[in-house]
């Protein structure tokens, strides 16, 4: 087999990252450089500021990556980008290295959508079985969706207010846990006990989430107990959100499974790294004989290894940009 090497970049958000990937599953080099201890200063992503860090860093994280790979750029056969969705400001830096780079090397573009390249996070150093689910949890985004085959993508059903992570990191806030939240709430859980009558949230015969109402319960706990010269119990707090959002994403999980007659069962995004989540969906499969496939830490979390890794599998069916490739904050998957 002929070689490809990828070279993916991700800046969607807060992750400047660039990296190798060889025939679309075997990472040869990745950089991530996160902004994170930068915004949380703030309790949250400035977008302003995160355009800039990714100005100031992209072009020193592709040398690194070409020096940690001992690659050239004469070497790369397909240029991978990240052209939505995610804060347009921090997209266009990305996009604009990748044209520049695909323009001077005269490399073909792929473009990624960042869910995409979330999925395939579940195919690096192996390769995703079909047909399957994949649950896709991260800061915004909650959906789940049908693969028949490679960069086949049916959206069967998605949050209608606030995605997972974004929960996650609002609920930290009324917990007063700096940003972002939801690994620290996730950690916090395992130290309290289910003790407050929260919601299960959106607890329907569709596959469609919600998440603002247990979000808007967890407030107004916070709020009662305060008018009362009371403190919240935040580790009971955390334990008690987080089973019912484990819940019904490991309910509405298993009836997709079920009713699509789907065996394999893979999970992308940040949410991803949630150990309650992780566990429960483990739990569901094994009862089910459902083939689970969780992408390690490190790949749940923005990284341009997975987008290289979709990129792959995109200019396989064809997908291929031209120069004037645009940034998109709000884009279907397709
Ligand atoms: O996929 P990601 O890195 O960025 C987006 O594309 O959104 O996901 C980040 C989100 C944040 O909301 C963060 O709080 C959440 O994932 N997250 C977690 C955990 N680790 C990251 N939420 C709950 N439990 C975790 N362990
Ligand atoms: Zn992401």
């Amino acid at each position: 087999m002929n070689n490809k090497y990828i070279l993916g970049i991700e800046s969607s958000c807060d992750e400047t990252s660039i990296s190798i990937v060889k025939n679309g599953y075997e990472e040869i080099a990745t950089v991530v450089l996160s902004q994170m201890d930068t915004h949380a200063n703030y309790g949250g992503v400035v977008p302003e500021i995160a355009s800039r860090m990714h100005v100031e860093s992209i072009t020193l994280v592709l040398e690194e990556c070409l020096k940690k790979a001992h690659m050239t750029m004469d070497e790369i056969e397909y240029i991978a980008v990240t052209y939505g969705p995610g804060l347009i400001g921090c997209l266009l830096i990305g996009v604009n290295v990748a044209t520049t780079l695909s323009y001077i090397y005269n490399k073909p573009l792929i473009p990624v959508h960042h869910i995409a390249g979330h999925i395939y996070a579940n195919n690096i150093g192996r390769q995703l079985k079909f047909p399957l689910i994949a649950l896709v949890v991260s800061g915004g985004h909650t959906e789940l969706i049908y693969m028949k085959e490679d960069y086949s993508f049916e959206k069967i059903g998605g949050t209608l207010d606030d995605a997972v992570g974004e929960a996650y990191d609002k609920v930290a806030r009324v917990l007063n846990l700096p940003y972002p939240g939801g690994p620290l709430v996730d950690k916090l859980s395992y130290k309290g006990q289910d003790t407050y009558n929260l919601p299960l949230p959106l607890d329907d015969n569709t596959y469609n989430f919600s998440f603002s109402g247990i979000k808007s319960a967890v407030i107004n706990v916070a709020h009662n107990e305060k008018q009362k010269g009371r403190e919240i119990r935040k580790e009971d707090m955390a334990c008690s959100f987080q089973n019912r959002v484990v819940e019904i994403l490991t309910k509405k999980t298993l009836k997709a499974l079920k009713e699509y007659n789907v065996q394999n069962l893979i999970v992308a995004g940040g949410v991803a790294a949630n150990s309650g989540l992780r566990s429960s969906l483990k739990t569901m499969c094994e009862k089910n004989g459902i083939e689970l496939t969780i992408p390690e830490i490190k790949y749940c979390t923005d990284n341009a290894c997975m987008i290289a890794a979709a990129g792959y599998y995109a200019q396989k069916t064809g997908k291929k940009a031209d120069i004037d490739l645009k940034a998109q904050a709000n884009v279907n998957l397709t």
